[in-house]
């Protein structure tokens, strides 16, 4: 055959399974990404024996049948360049490749976690100027998500914006830097969730999908307390129209089992994720949970909710005070209904059904209850101190 023609023919098949990749890769996601990091409960000192003992976990105890599929590293796997360049684990992950095979094996997925920018947030090294080999690194070991968090690209943002991360410039490099990893995860040939990591600056909701993000974080760090996790929650408001499939808002992983919070405060937390639509990505440590953060974790309506597959965002409806009403569409004209109680005191919250479009004879399903609720056109639930009525309203 004449090289010319072969050539070719290897150029086209290239672009082929480049298009090819970049399908596949837009069709991720369809739903917010389900599964478990590691940051929350191991931060950086995480191990291969960690992140094993939660695959085996999510698999004994029920999470992986609910939905729960991503076993997330997050900082603190990496190791030095090779004098190629070519990035290695640390000493606490002995073998990648093994990992993903191991986590693939019980019928998962792996993810892993680096930067645009030289150093991590946790100052392992970050994927700056080796962009194109790292994305071909975590296709060869079967990485399946990426999450990509900003840290000392910072810096680089401040040289582009001459002193001003807001400046537009600066805005550029960081759609560049995004966009390139983007590209090399496409060009490196396994479809591979992108999850972008900027803590909300300069609207991303507004970008995230132009430069191939299936999620982006809309705000900072989440901790294990109430005020925290409530601040970050309610303060996504409005921004439903942003997401759809295939792109999410992420106000953060769960906290749910960690320990710092009440299970109303959990079971809040755990509604408003839901409610939005967010990647319910668990924070703790799974080996050794207690059954009512599991049953938290694992309730089947509350998972239905966020997972819908109209894909659409819930919002505010209205806030008196701390009284806060929600409401998410769902497919099949059902509605999720969620009343919060942000206050320090127990609560009766009236809510007329009626006006929330919900028809008589509904038939209302009180999620945390475990219970149906008799129809009427107007409910005055109690609703604890921080605490949640969830309803799913099927008509
Ligand atoms: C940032 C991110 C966190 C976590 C740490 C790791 O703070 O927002 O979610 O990934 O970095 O260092």
């Amino acid at each position: 055959m004449p090289r010319l023609f072969v050539k070719r023919l290897a150029a086209l098949a290239s672009v082929l399974l480049c298009a090819h990749v970049a399908i596949a890769q837009s069709s991720l996601s369809p739903t917010p990404p389900m599964g478990w990091n590691s940051w929350n409960h191991f931060f950086q000192h995480v191990t291969d024996a960690d992140v094993r003992a939660s695959a085996d976990a999510m698999v004994a105890n029920g999470m992986g049948d609910a939905g729960y599929v991503y076993v997330n590293i997050d900082d603190g796997w990496q190791g030095t360049r090779r004098p190629d360049g070519t990035i290695q684990s640390n000493d606490r992950f002995p073998d990648m490749k093994a990992l993903a095979d191991y986590v693939h094996a019980r019928g998962l997925k792996l993810g892993i976690y680096s930067s645009p920018g030289p150093k991590t947030c946790a100052k392992f090294e970050g994927s700056y100027g080796h962009e194109a080999q790292d994305a071909k690194t975590y296709a060869a070991w079967g990485i399946d998500y990426l999450k990509y968090d900003l840290c000392s690209f910072g810096d680089k943002l401040t040289v582009a914006g001459n002193g001003d991360q807001a400046a537009p410039a600066a805005f550029a490099a960081q759609q560049e830097a995004y966009r390139k990893m983007h590209d090399a995860l496409v060009a490196a040939g396994r479809p591979i969730v992108f999850s972008l990591c900027q803590y909300g600056m300069s609207n991303v909701w507004e970008w995230g999908p132009e430069v191939g993000g299936h999620l982006w974080r809309t705000t900072g760090d989440i901790s294990d307390k109430y005020d925290r996790m409530a601040l970050i929650g309610f303060s996504q408001a409005g921004l439903s129209r942003y997401a759809g499939p295939g792109h999410w808002n992420d106000p953060d992983m769960l906290e749910v089992g960690n320990g710092g919070m009440t299970l109303d405060e959990y079971r809040t937390h755990m509604s408003l994720w839901a409610i939005l639509a967010a990647p319910l990505l668990a924070g703790n440590d799974l080996s050794h949970m207690k059954p009512e953060h599991l049953a938290i974790l694992e309730n089947k309506d509350v998972i239905a909710i966020d997972q819908d597959s109209l894909g659409k965002q819930g919002d505010r409806v209205s806030a008196l005070g701390p009284y806060e009403l929600w409401t998410k569409p769902l497919s099949h004209g059902r509605t999720a209904i969620a009343l919060f109680n942000r206050g320090e005191l127990a609560h009766t919250m009236r809510v007329n059904l009626r006006e929330l479009g919900v028809p008589p004879g509904a038939h209302i399903r009180n999620v945390w209850g475990n219970a149906d609720l008799p129809f009427s056109d107007i409910i005055n639930p109690i609703i604890p101190k921080h605490g949640v009525v969830l309803l799913l309203v099927t008509r």
